[in-house]
């Protein structure tokens, strides 16, 4: 299931369109209805409209009515396991548990294992 996950990933990131940074990023998440759904980076001439990997991978699945998640896999072109921005952290803090797995991957295929409050401590809620 994860190699299944992580591949998906990987794939996904082939789509990336980032011309600006050149930093690929690819993203997919499993739902608890068995469903993966992926994403990749989307940049934009004007820069702060560019959006990541994860948050395109997680809308897709709450746009199709999936919205509970089982796992995410992320994967970037990177010696050291990608590391989330703070904007797709809260977004993962609205839609994750402490169940889901977050894998972080480096460009090996290493991974490592996280969760939400792990690495969004006291996100902001409502
Ligand atoms: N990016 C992601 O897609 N996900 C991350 O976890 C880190 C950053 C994208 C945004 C931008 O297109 C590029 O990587 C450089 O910041």
């Amino acid at each position: 299931m994860m190699a299944a996950l992580f591949k998906q990933a990987q794939l996904a990131k082939q789509s990336a369109y980032a011309p600006y940074s050149n930093f690929k990023v690819g993203a997919a998440v499993q739902t608890t209805s068995g469903k993966i759904y992926t994403g990749c980076n989307i940049e934009n001439a004007s820069y702060s409209l560019t959006c990541c990997a994860e948050r395109i991978a997680i809308f897709k699945a709450i746009s199709e009515g999936d919205r509970t998640f089982d796992a995410i896999a992320i994967t970037a072109n990177t010696d050291t396991p990608v590391s989330p921005c703070g904007a797709c952290r809260q977004v993962m803090a609205e839609f994750f548990s402490e169940r889901t797995a977050i894998y972080l991957l480096n460009n090996k295929g290493e991974h490592q294992k996280t969760n939400v409050s792990s690495i969004l401590p006291l996100h902001f809620k409502l």
